[in-house]
């Protein structure tokens, strides 16, 4: 028979082995935790939906639309994608069960996969995982605030150091203007720009601000602010998002040039960049997208909200704080003979049923092979069952971590576990 080739997974995608998805897990929870303190929800919508809402949603020009969604047709002819991020589809539910009937603003937060067809990078994959929340029903400055603290106590909790840059990116009254002047400016300069710069230039010059092609950098920089032109209310807005974020005692860098690849956002948009990403360095993005209920054909609706990339902020956890994490079975019984390894198989029931975690070697081995796995595994108990433990019925546990042991009765060891 001919050796077949190893099928492997796609490229941008990955399996997370156990020894990892122990520290996405320890990330999820303190994140289930931190966001429930601040009365956030937890909102399950599906992976695949209508490729219009993406289209609508995120917006036709941008890049992840133009070029990076996991579109296809399904059997019934309609077109679908895989969700390369949640907030449409969180604003879609909202308006589709009318959750803007109750009288308070909606705290909703997600957990899972999102893909996209991006180039490959380190710390880039096409299928990532996105925590994110979204406010909705509220157009109120602090709602900003109260959100980026409780995304900054969460990588606090983590031990995790990042910094926070803010921007107002205007909204439909005074951005239009903004964007002219833009473009004037580029055109004027368009022999110089990137190849992607002159198609931003007519298609998405807000875009130009994020390119990170160096050549284009010094013109960038001689560009006109959008601080510098929002009107009024914007103004304001920004202001009090300020003011709230310092009442928090919140340190954050006012970064005019940060625009951000997805076109809902009004107002407020901010990420939260960590150096030792690399050039992938955004942990977090968000803002404020006023209006984009209404453009899902929903009800006006206020929205805010951040979604965090998990693949990244597990590879920003302290070396202390990711070996921490590891749930070690508190007991591994080691047996020697068939017999011993029926009352292994017995001890090892009656203490799980207990709550107490325990594994065994099915294959039996050496009692110097078995210690050597409980080693492995990086279990506290060791527990001994041999001839002379069966015909006594008293059983050696013995604590790896000073080695000290006891003799006991099979009814004794369920509380001398317990008492330790
Ligand atoms: P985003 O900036 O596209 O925003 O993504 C948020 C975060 O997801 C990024 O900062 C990054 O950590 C992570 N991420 C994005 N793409 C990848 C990738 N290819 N590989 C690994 N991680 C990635 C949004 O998705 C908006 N929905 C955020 C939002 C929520 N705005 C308002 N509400």
């Amino acid at each position: 028979m001919t050796q077949e080739t190893l099928l492997t997974t796609l490229a941008g995608m990955r399996d997370l082995l156990p020894d990892e998805v122990e520290r996405w897990q320890y990330v999820e929870e303190r994140a289930r935790v931190v966001f429930g303190r601040y009365g956030f929800r937890e909102i399950r919508t599906p992976v695949l939906e209508a490729t219009e809402l993406f289209a609508r949603g995120i917006g036709r020009e941008t890049d992840i639309v133009g070029k990076e969604m996991y579109t296809f047709q399904d059997q019934s002819g309609k077109s679908v994608t895989l969700r390369p991020e949640a907030t449409a589809s969180v604003v879609r539910a909202y308006a589709q069960h009318a959750m803007y009937r109750g009288a308070e603003t909606a705290r909703l937060y997600y957990l899972g996969p999102m893909f996209r067809h991006e180039k490959k990078q380190k710390g880039r994959w096409r299928q990532f995982y996105q925590i994110g929340a979204e406010v909705l029903g509220s157009d109120h400055p602090a709602v900003e605030a109260e959100a980026i603290e409780m995304v900054l106590t969460l990588l606090e909790e983590l031990s995790v150091d990042a910094r926070l840059l803010i921007n107002s990116v205007g909204c439909g009254r005074c951005r239009p203007a903004y964007v002219e002047r833009l473009r004037q400016e580029l055109r004027s300069v368009r022999e110089d720009l990137c190849q992607d710069c002159r198609r931003r230039t007519e298609m998405n010059a807000l875009r130009v601000l994020d390119c990170k092609v160096e050549s284009c950098q010094p013109l960038i920089a001689r560009l006109p602010r959008i601080t510098e032109d929002l009107c009024e209310e914007c103004r304001l807005h920004f202001d009090l998002f300020r003011k709230y974020l310092t009442l928090a005692s919140i340190r954050f860098e006012v970064v005019p040039r940060l625009v951000r690849g997805l076109d809902y956002y009004v107002r407020t948009a901010f990420e939260i960049v960590s150096g030792e990403l690399g050039a992938q360095n955004a942990l977090v993005g968000g803002g404020r997208y006023d209006g984009l209920s209404e453009i899902l054909g929903g009800p006006p609706a206020h929205g805010f909200g951040f979604a965090m990339g998990l693949d990244r902020l597990v590879m920003l956890l302290p070396e202390r704080v990711a070996s921490s994490v590891r749930p070690a079975p508190d007991l591994f019984l080691v047996h020697m003979g068939e017999a011993a390894f029926e009352k292994a198989l017995e001890l090892a029931r009656i203490l799980r049923r207990e709550g107490i975690g325990c594994s065994l070697e099915f294959g039996g081995g050496s009692l110097k092979s078995q210690l050597r796995i409980a080693n492995r595994l990086d279990v506290r108990h060791v527990l001994i069952i041999g001839e002379n433990e069966l015909a006594s019925d008293r059983y050696i546990v013995k604590d790896l971590t000073d080695s000290s042991q006891r003799d006991l009765a099979p009814e004794e060891i369920l509380g001398y576990l317990r008492g330790k």
